[in-house]
């Protein structure tokens, strides 16, 4: 059933919290509101494209009202609880590939730094390419069981490609204690061989490979910094997202958890046997 003033080949769209109600398709096109960084972004998508990378919507302009206009990709986007099909290894897998195509074409696209970028989920340590920064299920198209096209780019800010794959696992491995990952995905992830399916399906470097479980730490903080803003702003959709996720404790035991497990995922990363 279409709403008044909605065409018959239009619809709401649902996955996201901060633009809930807001997204709309239009036949082929998607109409949202247009992140403050629109016009640098659309180049950016534009750039991509030419540098042939074909796993981001393509940017069409701007509406009258000023809402942004980019391509619809059909496919399925795994929304939450997830589903079993967004979470085997072949799909992680395909997660790594697509986000390492982003930055094989991204790195060489200079990023305009006259735009002020959202900090929101930004690396803390900055870098010279533009990351994607929210990496979720609710942001990945998936067609024939592989992650095809990355949606949403409203957070992208300059940073390291490790960042991206530190936020990337938190969602997709994910990087979580069983209690907390068990709210939102299928049981029995095994979150140590899952990083490194991740990392193998990027190829991440051994001087990655390093890092990585402390970026993942740190994207942690910075995800709870970003909820912690939106609910003491108020935020309802974060407000009820929190109480209903376990509030602050969860954030408290996922961190604890984390912190705990260093080692056991510096050792799965460089596993010699593999998984
Ligand atoms: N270009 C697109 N192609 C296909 N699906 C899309 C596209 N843009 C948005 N969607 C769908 O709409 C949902 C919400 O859109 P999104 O722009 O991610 O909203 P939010 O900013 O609130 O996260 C997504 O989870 C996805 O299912
Ligand atoms: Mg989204």
């Amino acid at each position: 059933m279409t709403s008044e003033g909605e065409a018959a080949d239009s619809e709401a769209l649902f996955g996201g919290m901060v633009n809930v109600g807001a997204v709309f398709r239009r036949g082929a096109l998607v109409e949202r509101p247009a992140p403050r960084t629109v016009h640098a972004l659309h180049s950016h998508l534009r750039a991509l494209k030419e540098h042939g990378f074909d796993g981001a919507p393509t940017p069409v302009g701007l509406t009258a009202d000023g809402r942004e206009r980019l391509t619809f990709i059909p496919g399925d986007v795994a929304l939450p609880p997830f589903p079993r099909w967004a979470m085997t290894p072949d799909a992680l897998r395909s997660v790594g590939s697509l986000l390492r195509r982003l930055h094989e074409a991204g790195a060489s696209i200079p990023v305009d730094t006259s735009v002020e970028w959202p900090s929101d989920l930004a690396d803390p340590e900055g870098g010279t390419m533009l990351c994607h920064n929210d990496v979720c299920p609710e942001n990945v198209v998936f067609r024939d069981g592989r992650a095809t096209a990355l949606i949403d780019f409203d957070l992208a800010a300059p940073g390291r490609p490790l960042w991206d794959v530190a936020m990337a696992a938190r969602y997709w491995v994910p990087v979580l204690d069983p209690a907390s990952a068990a709210a939102l995905h299928p049981d029995g992830l095994d979150a140590p061989a899952r990083l490194r399916i991740l990392a193998d399906g990027y190829g991440l470097s051994p001087e990655q490979r390093s890092e990585l479980p402390e970026a993942i730490e740190r994207a942690t903080e910075i995800c709870r910094a970003f909820v912690a803003d939106r609910v003491a702003g108020g935020d309802p959709v974060y407000v009820r997202a929190l109480a209903e996720r376990g509030g602050w404790e969860r954030w408290d035991r996922v961190q604890a958890w984390l912190s705990a497990r260093r080692e056991t995922f510096t050792a799965a990363l460089f596993d010699e046997s593999g998984f």
